[in-house]
């Protein structure tokens, strides 16, 4: 653990080495380096030119060989390379966790380890403010859980102790939250291109939509023909729609929607 002189007296830092350079390690890397109780030491990354973006927050290395002792190791890298990318600390002592929502915990083969996941979409460029963010961690060591807990709360306010079994569940839940939803958009962007309607028309029902589940349930928020079983609409909404695709979206999610609602009309 380092020390750090700050208004007359030695304070502990966590030392962090990122490795990855991707989506998450870039809001990460601004995270850290934004606040006092945290020294990012490093930033790991195969392809040097990735790198260049983290020499502003960190000093870089590209050589496994390189990579320095630290209080904990968050391993931000694809879910299919955890494994192999973690295999590269095999020799140190910090507590190496990994941020995906969808692995175990035990992907990771060391016995100081452990999960750091914030539930949030993050793209690069897209700047994010992690203190709402919650994270969840979970550590097998109590030395890796303290670890790993002052470092979530040193930029986050949502803190959340959680096990690889109900994290999973969650990374399931936030993928309909999110992915599919995001999807949607994206359809609805297409409808609005084919037809030159500005997609922006459609902004404020999105805001207000996410807005109202704040203070309603999604499943009394619903509204729209398939809740009101109004069939006529329906069938209109389909004579318009061309893709195929798109068309078994529709009728899937109607009738998803419908056989929810149905029994209380
Ligand atoms: N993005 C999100 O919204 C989000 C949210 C929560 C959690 N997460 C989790 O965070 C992790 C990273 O996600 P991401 O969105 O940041 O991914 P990403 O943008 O696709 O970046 C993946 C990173 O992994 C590196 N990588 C892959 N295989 C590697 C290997 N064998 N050796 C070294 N580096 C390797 C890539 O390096 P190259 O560039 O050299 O290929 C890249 O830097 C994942 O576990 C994901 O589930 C992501």
């Amino acid at each position: 653990m380092l020390l750090k002189w700050h208004n007359g007296y030695f304070c502990a830092m966590l030392s962090v080495v990122i490795l990855g350079t991707g989506n998450l390690a870039q809001h990460l890397a601004e995270a850290f380096s934004g606040v006092d109780p945290v020294s990012l030491v490093q930033v790991f990354g195969r392809d040097p030119v990735q790198l260049q973006w983290f020499e502003n927050h960190a000093p870089t290395c590209s050589k496994p060989d390189d990579i320095v002792e630290a209080d904990a190791y968050i391993v931000a890298v694809s879910d299919t390379s955890i494994l192999e990318v973690s295999q590269l600390l095999s020799d140190k002592n910090g507590v190496v966790a990994h941020t995906s929502g969808a692995a175990t915990m035990d992907v990771l083969p060391m016995a100081n380890r452990g999960v750091f996941y914030p539930v949030q979409t993050f793209t690069k460029g897209k700047s994010v403010d992690f203190h709402p963010i919650p994270i969840c961690i979970e550590a097998n060591l109590d030395s890796g859980r303290i670890i790993l807990n002052s470092l979530a709360k040193s930029i986050s306010s949502k803190v959340h102790p959680m096990d690889s079994k109900q994290r999973r569940q969650l990374h399931l839940a936030a993928v309909f939250a999110n992915n599919f939803t995001n999807h949607l958009y994206g359809i609805s962007e297409e409808i609005c291109n084919r037809n030159q309607i500005p997609f922006d028309l459609l902004m404020p029902l999105i805001e207000e939509t996410a807005a109202k589940i704040k203070s309603l349930s999604p499943t009394e928020a619903q509204t729209g023909p398939s809740k009101r079983g109004d069939q006529k609409s329906m069938d209109q909404h389909l004579s318009l729609i061309t893709n195929n695709r798109e068309k078994e979206i529709y009728t899937f999610l109607s009738d998803a929607i419908k056989s929810k609602y149905e029994k209380k009309l």
